[in-house]
Order: C-alpha cells, then structure tokens, then sequence
C-alpha cells in the first residue's frame, strides 16, 4: 500500500492530466445510505405481526379449517377489535352489526376476513412512523387503495384474485421500509430530512427493498416477485399478470385520489399492460373512483 494518495502515483500526475470526480449529490448520498443500511447484517427489516404472517401460511393449507382460522383471528385481541368493526362497515357488510368474529367468517368468507384482518395488521403495526408520520399514513391509504383496486381489476379480468389484495396492500412496502430506515430508525440528523429530499432516493430502490422485505417475511416467491416487478411487470420477455394488475391498480388508486408520497405525478392514461379495451380502462376507472370514496377510510 502506498503513503501517496492515490492521485500521486498517477501516471498522469504532474503531466496536465486532471481527473474530476463528481461530488455526490444528496440524492446519491441518501440512495447509498439505504444500499448500506440494508446490506448492513445488524438492518432489521419492519416487522409483520406473527399472526398476520401466521394467516398467510394457513390460508394456504388445502384442509385448514374454519376453527384453526378462528383461534388465530382470535389471537391478537387490537387487530381482533379493529377487523371485526371494518368488516361490520357498509364496504362489507351493510352496515348490518356482526356479533362475532365467527358470524363475521360465515358471512364474508375466509379469503375476504383474511384479507381485512391483514389490512389492520398492515395499518396498525407496519405503516407507522415518527419521523415521517404524514407521508406514512399517505402511503398506508395508497396501499389499501391499491389492494381493493386490485382486487376489482382482477374480478374484471378473471384473473385469478387469490393474493391480489395482499399484493396490492405490499407492493409499496419497500418505501415503507425506507421511510424508517432514513427516519425513526436512522442516525439522529436524519429526523430533519423532508420527504422532497427522500422522495426520488425512495423510487429508485422501493420495489427492489419490499421483495427482501417481502422474503424476509417469509411470503410465497410470487408474492415476492410481484412487490419486486410492480413498476416493469415484464419478467423474462413476458408480462406477469398479476404484477400488471399491480401496476395498473396503483395508478387507478392515484388517479382516485390516493397517490403515493414517493412517486412521481403521471398524468394520461395508466399503463396497460393487460392489454384492456379503452372502454375496460374507463370503466374500472369509474368504479374504482366509486369503491376506493368509502372503501379507504370506511
Ligand atoms: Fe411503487
Ligand atoms: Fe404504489
């Protein structure tokens, strides 16, 4: 190793020959930071509640019973509470009372109560930040926006809909990840940083960060797949359906009103790589405008 700074020993050094390199810009400060801090052994990913992550590997046992469902609803009495109180709202139920957790199962079905019960793990214990409490709950109304978007997308496709609700509520969870890894998380100066300076930093890695996140939450590679391609659903020359329904319901869920605090405004139509007739388009336009007015906040 040598004493001279590198420069020294250049060839070029001393002959006119100068070579510049660029500062880094904040951007580039702040992309490297997250690159560090997750490839870092001591990062600890957020947490999904054991029973959520616990559902999710029940709902796809082919015998599991309605018992089994009930005893693990049951376990987590918070989200218990809260499951049961949007399930009885009018989005679900009509606004008809549900006296228990077990009438709630007989009338919406398993895959539907599922998929409440993971929207209040989400929302309770995952899109939670100090530091960056505003832009958190903004992306936290994008992603249920975009699950039950999804969900409608793929009723109108008849594409199978079997995780397009999970995949819609995770596809951003790598901003998630990445608001806390620069705030509540981050080293203390980091608490002053404006989600304008995180923003792009934040768009060029979020999908890759929620498929780790995605498989350090031990979820099915699909699953896992579909959060890492929701922006280039194109996997190997072909389009992934579900990740193109991904794609085409967050940006209907933006379009309704719910956009996410990191990505950029588009304006014109979403992307369809589904390949919908205009009319199609227009339609899940109207009726996810109409579903998303009560279905968020409801
Ligand atoms: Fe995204
Ligand atoms: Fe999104």
């Amino acid at each position: 190793m040598g004493v001279f700074p590198a420069s020294r020993r250049n060839p070029g050094y001393g002959q006119g020959v100068v070579t510049l390199v660029a500062e880094p810009n904040e951007e580039e400060r702040l992309a490297q930071r997250l690159r560090e801090t997750f490839a870092s052994p001591t990062y600890e990913p957020p947490l999904l509640p054991v029973a959520a992550m616990e559902l999710i590997a029940l709902t796809r046992k082919p015998d599991v019973t309605y018992r089994e469902i009930l005893k693990l609803l049951e376990s987590d009495p918070l989200i218990t509470g809260r499951t049961l109180k949007i399930a009885e709202s009018p989005v679900y139920a009509r606004g008809e009372p549900l006296r228990s957790l077990e009438q709630a199962l007989t009338r919406l079905g398993l895959s539907t109560l599922s998929d409440i019960f993971l929207q209040v793990s989400m929302s309770t214990r995952v899109f939670r930040s100090a530091s960056f409490a505003a832009p958190m709950e903004e992306l936290r109304r994008h992603s249920v926006a975009t699950a039950h978007a999804a969900r409608l997308v793929c009723r109108a496709t008849s594409l199978p809909d079997e995780y397009a609700f999970l995949c819609g509520l995770l596809h951003d969870i790598g901003a998630a990840a990445c608001l806390l890894a620069l705030g509540d998380s981050g080293p203390k100066q980091a608490a002053q940083l404006t989600i304008q300076q995180v923003r792009k930093p934040i768009w060029q890695l979020h999908a890759e960060v929620g498929r780790d996140v995605c498989k350090s939450w031990k979820l099915p590679p699909e699953i896992m797949m579909i959060v890492g391609h929701h922006h280039e659903p194109r996997i190997g020359g072909h389009v992934h359906p579900l990740a193109a329904a991904v794609l085409l319901a967050d940006q209907l869920a933006s379009q309704a009103g719910f956009p996410s605090p990191v990505e950029p405004t588009r304006t014109g139509e979403p992307e369809n790589y589904l390949g919908l007739p205009d009319n199609a388009v227009l339609r899940l336009r109207t009726e996810t405008t109409r579903h998303l007015a009560t279905a968020v906040d409801g």
